[in-house]
Parts: C-alpha cells; sequence; structure tokens
C-alpha cells in the first residue's frame, strides 16, 4: 500500500515536473526558432542588398554618391524618424520607403537618380516577402550603429564571404599558386586534371583569365558578374550560381567564402589571371 502511494506521488511529482520542464523549454525552443527564422531571413536580405542596393548605398550601407548612408544612428535611434514626422515603427518606414522609393528626389538631396520602386506592387520586382528581408538586413545594423560603432573596417585579412564587388587588395601570383596547390585543392581539379574546366587555353577556348569575360555575356549566364574579374570572383565564393556547361554543380567545394580572406582572394585571382 505504502508504496501504491509512493508510486502514486511518484507519477503525480514526475507529470508536474514534465509541465514544468515543457513551459520552460517551449518559449526557449520557440525563441530559438524565430532567432533561426530571423538569421535567414537577415541572409537573404543580404543577398539582396548586396545584389540591389550596394551600388548605391555602399557595401556596408555606409553611402556612396549615389545614395545615402543607411548604417546611420539617426536612423536607428529615433531621431531621423521624428524629424520627418513619421509616427509609425522604423520597419514601417523602411517597408514603405523601399517598396514605393521615392519617384522624386525630396528636397535638399542631390543625388543623380530616385530612390527605384522595389516592391511588385509599385512595378517593382520583389515580392513582399522579399522586402521583408532585406528590411530585416537594414534592421539588423541598428545595434552597432547606435552604439557608435563604425562599419566593419575592410582589412585584408577579413574573410571573403560572397559578395563580388568588394574591394580586394594587391594579390600577387605567386601566393596565388601557393594556395592553388596547397590546401585549396584547386589546381587538383582546374590543372592537374579535368574533373573541372581547366584554367589553361584549350582548343577554341581560351585561358580561364579571358574566359569569364566570354561567359558573362552568354544567354545562358546565371550569376551577377559583369567582368572577367568578377567571374573568376564569383566563381570562387558562389560557385552554384552559375554552373559552367558540361559540368555539375556541387563538384566544386561551396565554402570558399567562408575559408579564404580578402586577401587570399586577391593572390588566387592574381594568378589565375596569369592563364590567359
Ligand atoms: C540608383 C541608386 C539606388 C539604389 C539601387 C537603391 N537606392 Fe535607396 N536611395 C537612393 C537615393 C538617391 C535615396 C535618397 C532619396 C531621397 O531622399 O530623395 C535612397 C533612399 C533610401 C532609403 C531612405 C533613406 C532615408 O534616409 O530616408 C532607404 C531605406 C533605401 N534607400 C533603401 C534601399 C534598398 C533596401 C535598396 C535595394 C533594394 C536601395 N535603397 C537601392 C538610391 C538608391
Ligand atoms: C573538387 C574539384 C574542384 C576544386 C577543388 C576546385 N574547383 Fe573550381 N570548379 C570545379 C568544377 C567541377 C567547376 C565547374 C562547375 C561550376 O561552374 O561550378 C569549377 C569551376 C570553376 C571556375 C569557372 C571556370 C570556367 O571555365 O568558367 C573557376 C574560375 C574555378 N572553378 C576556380 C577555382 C578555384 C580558385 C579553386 C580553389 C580555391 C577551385 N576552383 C577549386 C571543380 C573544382
Amino acid at each position: 500500500m505504502k508504496y501504491y502511494v509512493a508510486g502514486g506521488t511518484l507519477a503525480f511529482i514526475s507529470a508536474v515536473a514534465l509541465l514544468i520542464v515543457m513551459t520552460v523549454i517551449e518559449p526557449a525552443r520557440m525563441e530559438s526558432f524565430t532567432r533561426s527564422y530571423e538569421s535567414r531571413q537577415i541572409e537573404q536580405g543580404a543577398l539582396i542588398f548586396e545584389s540591389n542596393c550596394l551600388r548605391c548605398h555602399g557595401p556596408q550601407g555606409e553611402g556612396t554618391p549615389l545614395g545615402p548612408p543607411l548604417n546611420r544612428a539617426d536612423l536607428f535611434n529615433g531621431e531621423y524618424l521624428s524629424a520627418i514626422g513619421w509616427s509609425s515603427t522604423l520597419r514601417d518606414f523602411l517597408n514603405s520607403t523601399v517598396s514605393a522609393g521615392r519617384p522624386l528626389p525630396s528636397d535638399g538631396t542631390n543625388f543623380p537618380q530616385p530612390m527605384p520602386t522595389w516592391s511588385e506592387a509599385f512595378g517593382g520586382q520583389f515580392r513582399p516577402d522579399q522586402i521583408d528581408n532585406v528590411v530585416a538586413y537594414i534592421i539588423n545594423w541598428g545595434d552597432r550603429a547606435i552604439a557608435g560603432a563604425q562599419p566593419t573596417e575592410i582589412t585584408d585579412d577579413l574573410m571573403m564571404g560572397s559578395d563580388i564587388f568588394i574591394e580586394l587588395p594587391e594579390g600577387d601570383p605567386e601566393a596565388g599558386q601557393a594556395l592553388a596547390e596547397g590546401t585549396l585543392g584547386c589546381a587538383a581539379c582546374h590543372i592537374l586534371s579535368t574533373v573541372g574546366p581547366p584554367w589553361a587555353a584549350t582548343d577554341g577556348l581560351p585561358g580561364v583569365a579571358v574566359r569569364g569575360a566570354i561567359r558573362v555575356q552568354q544567354d545562358n549566364y546565371t550569376g551577377n558578374a559583369t567582368s572577367a574579374d568578377e567571374y573568376l570572383i564569383e566563381s570562387v565564393v558562389e560557385t552554384n550560381i552559375h554552373v559552367v556547361e558540361g559540368f555539375q554543380p556541387s563538384i566544386m567545394p561551396t565554402d570558399f567564402g567562408e575559408r579564404i580572406t580578402l586577401h587570399d582572394m586577391a593572390d588566387l585571382l592574381a594568378f589565375m589571371q596569369t592563364f590567359e
């Protein structure tokens, strides 16, 4: 009898314990789910920003002669919104500005072109979820901008990432050769075998240094590069964005952007440029 009581109590206690554990874990699980959803949104937004906004607003939103800085404290701390009399949230401001653009430049700005329209609803190219993503990406600069931190300074030992338009330091072809023949293994597929397209000129095709200029002109080209050099960089850091005819995607490792620095990329580029 005693045991029954104990057993019942035990079952009751474990049920309560389970309930407590669940109520503690569930919000944490939800939160981590929300966090990973948000970071996916930011990642997607970063890609949209790089291909569409960077040329006017700068790689880190620091502004260029074509567009104002977006990565600035007064945009995130409310000063700017109250100065222009915006009564809703920052997200809302960004969402409507990006969606509708600014068909006519507002007074006092002397940018050569107005801010384009981006949302399909206004004749632009993006779906609402894509607008949300790029807005999430801009908002993700907020904490650092308010803290007064400068956008990350671009130094040579920064990891390359996937921005093919980033300004590279001067490269050294010999250092690039050492990388290609060493741990990165490029030579194994591109020089010593034909697992990948040979870098050297072959019958009918010039070397890889000139090939890019031809590839980006072809109708079936699916990447963002506009020059031979950009094409070479893109081939390394956005491997699958364009797959060379006759080859399969993902044979070439897709993570070089996370493994090499800006300096490494510059060296590899300088080495590839020797294959004319
Ligand atoms: C052709 C250049 C150009 C491109 C491309 C461009 N913008 Fe703009 N953007 C501008 C200009 C110019 C302004 C300022 C317009 C004005 O105030 O009259 C602006 C303003 C903005 C503003 C409002 C800033 C403020 O201080 O009020 C946001 C937000 C913005 N752009 C986001 C984006 C996003 C996101 C993209 C990419 C999807 C993008 N822009 C692409 C030129 C550009
Ligand atoms: C395991 C084999 C392999 C390795 C290692 C490899 N690649 Fe590739 N690479 C390929 C294949 C396969 C393709 C063709 C498919 C494609 O376009 O993604 C390719 C495509 C390319 C192209 C485009 C060539 C053209 O003709 O348009 C360039 C440039 C390139 N790789 C550079 C590199 C560099 C630089 C490295 C080292 C950092 C490297 N690859 C490492 C297999 C490899």
